[in-house]
């Protein structure tokens, strides 16, 4: 049994697609529906039975670790007035059980550099890591993230979610070369991985989709890795090495995903998921007519 109890979340990218709505706001505490992206996201690593959650932010970023700390003023304000429908939400963010820490990245060095700046508190133990900006909506007991923690802790392989991008939409993301398992629609075994490619170099259209579950190992090939043409340091070089050694799995994702990463994506997620919610659906209803 390989037990994996942490999750990083890196958050310290400066959202510059989004300005200037994230130029004060990290795009993390823009809200879908009811609650803030970055809770939608901890919700769901904590619903995955994980115990600790890493948030990686910047020293501007300070109210995303904020929005977890309990504030007594708020909470007694509130719940003297029980009629309020968001203190369910409320409920839910001062009982969570799963622990924060926080990380800081001084400079926006890249995802993999990130990654880096968790080590400290991931040690010698596996991980998961959960981009904030790929928001995902499925069934929330039984999550792809979930789904990839059961099936590392039965084989102790690494693993990344995969979904199908269009073929426009192939050169935004890091897109994976696969070989299908013998016997399974959704298993693959991934053989390299392209951050970016052109629509004609993609060796499929299978993009990485925000969720990935390492083993330490990982940690030996981004401390290899050297800055790009951007000065940054990516986790998709760290993986196409890390594959030219290891077995790294993909799983197809159970569910729709939302790049909430640029402003229009954004906008169709927060109608989706505010369709979602009884009230403010009604409301929508009212307005559309
Ligand atoms: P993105 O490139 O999608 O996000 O990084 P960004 O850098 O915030 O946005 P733009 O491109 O400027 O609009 C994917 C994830 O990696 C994190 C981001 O916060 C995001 O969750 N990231 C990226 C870091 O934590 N540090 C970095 O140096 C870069």
């Amino acid at each position: 049994m390989h037990n994996i109890r942490k999750a990083i979340i890196p958050a310290a990218g400066l959202g510059t697609r989004m300005l200037p709505l994230t130029k004060v706001v990290p795009k993390e505490l823009l809200p879908l529906a009811t609650k803030p992206i970055i809770q939608h996201i901890v919700e769901e690593i904590s619903e995955a039975g994980f115990e600790e959650v890493i948030l990686v932010t910047n020293p501007n970023k300070f109210p995303l670790a904020k929005h977890f700390s309990r504030d007594i003023e708020i909470e007694r304000k509130v719940l003297k007035n029980s009629t309020n429908s968001f203190l369910k939400d409320l409920g839910q963010l001062s009982n969570m059980k799963i622990k924060i820490s926080n990380a800081i990245q001084h400079k926006a060095l890249g995802l993999g550099h990130a990654i880096l700046c968790s080590k400290k508190f991931i040690k010698n133990e596996p991980f998961a890591v959960v981009l904030p900006d790929m928001v995902i909506d499925s069934n929330k007991k039984n999550s792809n993230l979930a789904l990839m923690k059961k099936k590392f802790e039965a084989s102790g392989n690494s693993s990344l979610l995969l979904d199908v991008a269009k073929k426009s939409e192939v050169s935004k993301y890091g897109i994976v070369k696969v070989k299908k398992l013998k016997d399974s629609l959704n298993s693959f075994y991934i053989e390299g991985i392209i951050e970016k490619p052109k629509p004609e170099d993609a060796p499929s259209k299978l993009f990485a989709a925000g969720r990935y579950i390492f083993n330490n190992e990982i940690f030996k090939f981004l401390l290899k890795e050297r800055p790009d043409s951007q000065g940054e340091i990516q986790l998709t070089g760290a993986i196409s090495n890390y594959v030219k050694e290891n077995p790294l799995m993909g799983f197809s994702l159970n569910g729709k995903i939302h790049d909430c990463g640029n402003k229009e994506n954004y906008l169709l997620a927060n109608l989706e998921f505010s369709r979602k919610d009884k009230n403010l659906n009604k409301i929508l209803k009212k307005y559309f007519r």
